[in-house]
Order: structure tokens, then C-alpha cells, then sequence
């Protein structure tokens, strides 16, 4: 199921460009009681469809997919298996949290052979996070957080309450309300160990000032690419710019960092399905052919 379907993508859309809805409607021609209902998800024709594409510089076609589920990515687990240690483990471990009842999504990434892991964003579930670790016994050399929403560092205080951990997290992101032991402020083209992988930090602001997109090439051991991209991206969406302002940020970000990453690369978003970069191309109508 995707995060985001075809309401939410004509909301944001029309959030970034700060129109109104009399601004939308003299843009596509269709009422504002009209656009309302869409963006409370009544379902649309397709003639609605393309005219509020047009008018938001959405990808018609692309959109017109969501529009009518006609497209998801289908990447299931495992997303990574090692050939040369402990064959047929995952080295991906998705932690499936809830907000409320809102899903969210923590990763681990797991060096087997060396015993380590990192972790990417808390998935709000700090005893998930912490009895995966009793479990297994690995050790946690980092968290890297993508940016200090509550649904993707809430609990960091309980984890580092137990574990001695470097938590990595754009000083733009930092307010005095967030209280992190051991914090390290990420900036641009960072690398962090794990095991023996490293993962290279991105500056993919937008959705938050200092959001962080944290890459990593696993070749020549497992050859693939993953990039843990938090809510800048949503598989066939983005996420909500922070402003009208930022909505310009937030798109350079995704099409100048994420959808530059080579097109196998697996996308793992703080929301949704995972994803890859070609299927961005090809289905995300943020993103116009
Ligand atoms: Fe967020």
C-alpha cells in the first residue's frame, strides 16, 4: 500500500505552491467544492486527473497510475543477503513502528560476519529497537538519524539510556528540546563505519531543515546500493515540505541527490513501501518525464 495516494499528492502539491483553492481553480478549471472533495480523497475522473496535473506540475500519466492504483513498487524482503557469512540472513531488518496508529519505519543495517549494526531512525519503538539487540546480540555502533520529527527519534533517550551509541543528526535539526547524549551534528558527504560498509551522509533539507539522506554501496561484498532517505521521499510521492518556501528545497533535494543515486538503488523511506530509484523515474509524478 502507498504512503501517499492521489489526495494527499494534489494536497501537498498545492500546499508547496501556496494556492488557494480559487487560485487552483482558476489554474484547472474545476471548483473549489470540487477540489476539496479530491483532496478528501473522492475518487477522480480522469479528466480531473490530468487538469490538476497540468495545473500543478505534476506528471499527468504518472499521476493517473496512483490515481488508479495501477502501480506499486513490489521490492519485498530480503533486501540483502550475504553470500559469504551466515547465509540467508537479511541484512535489512525493518523496524515496523506505530504512532498512534500511524505506521512508521526504523532500519537496521546488519554486518553478520562483523557483529554490528546501525540504526536509521527509532520507527517511534524503542523496545523494539532495544530487545532486537538482546536478541541478537550485535552490537550497535551508530544511530543515524534523518531528521527530529517525534515518529523518528522518539524513544532515542530510552535506547541511549541502555546502550552507549553516537547518534548522528543534523545540528539544523537539534533544538533544545531534544536532548541527545553523544550527539554528532551530520553534515554533507559524512562517513560513518559499520562493520566493514560505510555509509555516506546527503543533505536532502525540505521536509525539515536539516534532513539527511545517509547512502551506502555495499559492493564488492553484497553488490547494492540502499539509501535511507526518511520522509524527503515516499515511494510515488515526497514528503510534506515544512513550508510553501521549503517545497522548492524539498524537490531539488529528491531530484538532485536521491534520483541521482544509480537507478538499482534500493530507497527506504521513514513511510511506505520500499522502493527504488528507476521506479521513482518512471512513477513518481512529483518528478515530470
Ligand atoms: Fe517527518
Amino acid at each position: 500500500m502507498l504512503e501517499d495516494a492521489f489526495a494527499d499528492i494534489i494536497g501537498k502539491a498545492r500546499f508547496g505552491k501556496a494556492w488557494s483553492l480559487t487560485e487552483l481553480k482558476g489554474r484547472s478549471n474545476i471548483d473549489e467544492a470540487r477540489i476539496t472533495a479530491l483532496e478528501e480523497e473522492a475518487p477522480p475522473v480522469q479528466d480531473e486527473v490530468i487538469r490538476l496535473a497540468e495545473a500543478l506540475a505534476l506528471d499527468p500519466i504518472k499521476l493517473s497510475e496512483i490515481a488508479g492504483a495501477e502501480w506499486e513498487p513490489q521490492i519485498a524482503p530480503p533486501y540483502l543477503v550475504e553470500a559469504d557469512a551466515d547465509a540467508g540472513k537479511d541484512m535489512i531488518y525493518v523496524i515496523d513502528g506505530r504512532i498512534g496508529s500511524y505506521p512508521v519505519n526504523g532500519y537496521f543495517f546488519i554486518d553478520w560476519k562483523e557483529g554490528v549494526c546501525v540504526l536509521f531512525d527509532t520507527g517511534y519503538s524503542p523496545t523494539k529497537v532495544l530487545a532486537f539487540l538482546k536478541e541478537t546480540g550485535l552490537s550497535l555502533v551508530a544511530v543515524c538519524l534523518t531528521h527530529a520529527h517525534p515518529d523518528h527519534i522518539g524513544g532515542i533517550q530510552e535506547i541511549q539510556s541502555q546502550v552507549a551509541v553516537p547518534v548522528y543528526l543534523s545540528a539544523n535539526e537539534v533544538s533544545e528540546k531534544i536532548a541527545l547524549k553523544n550527539h554528532i551534528g551530520v553534515e554533507e558527504k559524512m562517513t560513518i563505519g559499520v562493520g566493514r560498509f560505510e555509509i555516506t551522509s546527503r543533505s536532502t533539507p525540505g521536509h525539515t531543515d536539516g534532513g539527511t539522506t545517509y547512502y551506502m554501496d555495499t559492493a564488492p561484498i553484497v553488490p547494492k546500493k540502499l539509501a535511507f532517505v526518511g520522509d524527503a521521499l515516499f515511494a510515488g510521492s515526497i514528503g510534506r515540505a515544512k513550508t510553501s518556501e521549503t517545497y522548492s528545497t524539498l524537490l531539488n533535494s529528491v531530484k538532485e541527490v536521491i534520483l541521482s543515486f544509480p537507478p538499482e538503488t534500493l530507497l527506504f523511506p521513514g513511510h511506505g513501501p520500499v522502493t527504488t530509484v528507476a521506479e521513482e523515474q518512471r512513477h513518481n509524478p512529483f518528478f515530470p518525464a
